[in-house]
Formats: structure tokens, C-alpha cells, sequence
């Protein structure tokens, strides 16, 4: 199930909420018209909270199947460090939960600080049982 959730992590809170492009040339986008050198911020995290694209959305839900979403782009500038990415995320995720398995947010999770360019948590106590 680690895949699984390290899949919908970098869903449900995406690391780069957002990137940029400039247009090459002028085109329609759902309507709007773009002009030749007109710069576009497209919103990766919305992208992936798209209701016509994931089921329930705005749940965590850590078994999720078909989980396409955007968190590394898309297209020729697809995350170099995709694969390494998701492997760290396995193993320190998976490792921690192993070790540490009752381990709880200590406060809400709404109540830690956050970067900006890069969507992370600072800080986020956390609660668990000493081992061994
Ligand atoms: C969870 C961690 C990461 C996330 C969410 C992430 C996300 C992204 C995204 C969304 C892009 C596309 C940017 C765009 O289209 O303008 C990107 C590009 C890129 N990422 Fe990552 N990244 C992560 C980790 C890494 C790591 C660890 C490396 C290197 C070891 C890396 C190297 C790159 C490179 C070189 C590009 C540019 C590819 C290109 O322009 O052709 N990334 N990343």
C-alpha cells in the first residue's frame, strides 16, 4: 500500500503547486484567448483536486487506484527526479510507519508552517511510543 500512498501524498498536497509557461504562440485555452509571449501559471495542485478527474477529490484516501495525477508535470518537462522521488518517499514513509506505528499528528494539521515556493511543511509535531 506504500505506492499507493505515496502516489496520492503527492496528489492530495503536491509539492509544486504551480508552474509557468510563455505562450509560443497565440491559441485558445477552455475558451480564453492566449496571446504569442503571454505568460501562463498553470495551477498543478487545483489540476489535481479536479473533480472530473478524481473521485472525491479533496479525501485522502491512501488506497486510491489510477491516481494520474500532476504532481511531476507533464510532457517534455516531466520531473527528472520523478523516479528517485517516489522511491525516498516509499522508503522513508514506509520506514517510519513501520518503526514508529502509532506515531499521530500532535496538533492539527492545519497549525504547522509552510513554505511557499515549494507546498512542505517546516514543522509538524508528531506523537508516537519510544522503542527499544
Ligand atoms: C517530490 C519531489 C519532487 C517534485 C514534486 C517535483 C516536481 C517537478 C515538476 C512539477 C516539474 C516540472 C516543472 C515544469 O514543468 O516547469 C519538475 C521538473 C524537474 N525536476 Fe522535479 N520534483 C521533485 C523532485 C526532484 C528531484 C529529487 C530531482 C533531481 C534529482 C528533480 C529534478 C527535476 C528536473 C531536472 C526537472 C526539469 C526537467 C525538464 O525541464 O526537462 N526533481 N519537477
Amino acid at each position: 500500500m506504500i505506492i499507493s500512498a505515496v502516489e496520492e501524498l503527492l496528489r492530495y498536497d503536491s509539492p509544486l503547486q504551480r508552474q509557468t509557461r510563455v505562450a509560443k504562440e497565440d491559441f485558445e485555452l477552455a475558451g480564453k484567448h492566449i496571446c504569442k509571449g503571454q505568460p501562463v501559471l498553470s495551477m498543478l495542485g487545483a489540476a489535481n483536486r479536479d473533480p472530473g478527474q478524481f473521485a472525491d477529490p479533496d479525501r485522502l484516501d491512501i488506497r486510491r487506484r489510477n491516481n494520474g495525477h500532476l504532481a511531476f508535470g507533464s510532457g517534455i518537462h516531466y520531473c527528472l527526479g520523478a523516479p528517485l522521488s517516489r522511491l525516498e518517499g516509499q522508503i522513508a514513509i514506509g520506514t517510519i510507519v513501520q518503526r514508529f506505528p502509532d506515531i499521530r499528528l500532535a496538533t492539527p494539521c492545519n497549525s504547522g508552517e509552510r513554505t511557499c515556493r515549494f507546498e512542505a511543511w517546516c514543522r509538524c509535531r508528531v506523537s508516537f511510543s519510544a522503542v527499544g
